[in-house]
């Protein structure tokens, strides 16, 4: 079947859609806020430069070469053993079960937009009660919510790579870029400005521990969506002049970028207004109202400009997340597009039911062990150990698997010298750091 390719600028918009996320705007802050500022940002983007790049340029080329669903391009692409190596494709499934809370996500902030034109908490007491009512007891509201989310994304996704996931990433970005440029530069302006500056870059070493290292590292992959085949199959897809490296850097920049402006605006605005740097999964639903609130009526236009940003960002990754098991049920079972996205959707859907139950009362309790519920489970199994560990496999493919002169006739003229270390990195930097990680979460170092 042929693929619709990309425009250029439709794919770079795309990748960075699909990377600037609910990751960089939702949780980088409230993870850094938890581990402290700077040292935790520090980590986070050293392992962006040490691994995220290389990463990110062979999960490209996996995609640009195979020209293919996940598992077919794995599977046509190694030269022995295809039996095996077509499992790399299977990653993709790591992209519905991010789904699963991402998509109960969204539909908080869509809440949030509706409810914040008008209403704002008085105080971070107030706003905390708002937030854990909708959480424990709301789940109406946060089914409903769910449902918008679904339908959007199934039919954006539906409407395939050109006339949905193009089109909406040509509007959503540069929207969202807009909102977020906008907020920053007024909280440019307020004094609590250079103490957010200092909070996020000056490194505090005292709350670094082994699970703020494996968090950071998880979430350097989280947030260039990385590892599960998202990027893969946008660059299946790619123009065939394409040139890999630049839309590398472009996507890890705007990404970098973005999360960093709105860390520090919200920190700015957190200061300012609100009790400084909260922790935790409610900063933007809890300690952020309740700032805006003291701003008057420029806090409720910023407010639901804020969530109308957060909701586009999470969007334009959400249908990334999808499209990945979409496409692999077109190319591999014949599947029309419509069937694959209605089932898909209806897979992430119908968990993302029991997602939301997992923080109701009188259901949580049954979903929760070892201290953590069914949500906080599945975003800790596939950010931390899911996303990684697809990106060691994509490492290792492109760096021992596919035979190196095919690698390097596309990759030697555009990283000029550079191809040499990148591919040092494939090969021993990346497994090397992934093993380390692995071996800590299984609690051995
Ligand atoms: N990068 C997205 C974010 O930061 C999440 C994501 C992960 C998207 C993996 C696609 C693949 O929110």
């Amino acid at each position: 079947m042929k693929i619709a390719r990309f425009s250029r600028l439709g794919f770079i918009l795309a990748a960075a859609g699909s990377a600037v996320g609910l990751g960089n705007i939702w949780k980088f802050p409230y993870i850094t806020g938890i581990y402290g500022g700077g040292a935790f940002v520090l980590i986070y983007l050293f392992t962006v430069l040490l691994i995220g790049f290389s990463v990110m340029i062979a999960e490209m080329l996996i995609g640009y070469m195979g020209r293919k669903d996940g598992v077919t391009s794995f599977e046509e692409l190694a030269p022995k053993h295809s039996g095996m190596w077509k499992f790399g494709g299977f990653q993709g499934l790591a992209g519905l079960f991010i789904m699963t809370f991402y998509s109960v996500v969204i539909g908080w902030i869509f809440h949030y937009i509706a409810t914040s034109i008008f209403y704002l908490p008085s105080s971070a007491k107030e706003a905390e009660n708002v937030f854990t009512t909708m959480l424990h007891t709301g789940f109406t509201t946060q089914l409903f919510y769910h449902t918008v989310a679904f339908v959007w994304i199934t039919y954006v996704v539906n409407k395939g790579i050109k006339g949905g996931i193009e089109k909406m990433n040509m509007i959503l970005m540069p929207s969202l870029v807009i909102i977020l440029s906008a907020m920053f530069v007024y909280a440019t302006t307020l004094d609590t400005f250079s103490k957010a500056v200092d909070f996020m870059f000056l490194p505090d070493w005292s709350k670094i521990n082994s699970e703020a290292f494996v968090t950071a590292v998880g979430h350097a992959f989280f947030t260039l969506s990385l590892g599960m085949g998202a990027i893969m199959t946008y660059s299946a897809s790619l123009p065939k002049d394409a040139n890999i490296v630049k839309n590398t850097l472009w996507v890890v920049f705007l990404d970098t970028t973005i999360a960093i402006v709105a860390g520090l605006m919200l920190f700015t605005f957190l200061y300012q207004y609100g009790a400084g740097p909260a922790k935790g999964p409610g900063l933007v639903f809890i300690s952020l109202p309740a700032a805006f609130y003291e701003m008057g009526v420029l806090g409720n236009i910023f407010a639901v400009l804020f969530f109308i940003a957060l909701a586009f960002a999470g969007l334009t990754s959400s249908v990334s997340l999808v499209e990945p098991m979409v496409q692999y049920f077109i190319d591999r079972s014949g599947w029309s597009r419509l069937k694959a996205s209605v089932s898909m959707g209806l897979f992430f859907y119908l968990i993302g039911i029991i997602v939301i139950l997992s923080n109701i009362d009188g259901y949580k309790e049954f979903l929760t062990w070892g201290g953590k519920n069914l949500f906080d489970w599945i975003d800790f199994t596939t950010a931390a150990i899911m996303l990684p560990f697809g990106g060691l496999i994509m490492a290792i493919f492109v760096g021992f698997v596919i035979d190196k002169k095919k690698v390097e006739s596309i990759m030697r003229p555009q990283l000029k010298f550079a191809f040499d270390i990148w591919y040092f990195s494939l090969r021993y930097i990346v497994p090397v750091s992934m093993f380390v990680v692995m071996l800590n979460l299984m609690g051995i170092i």
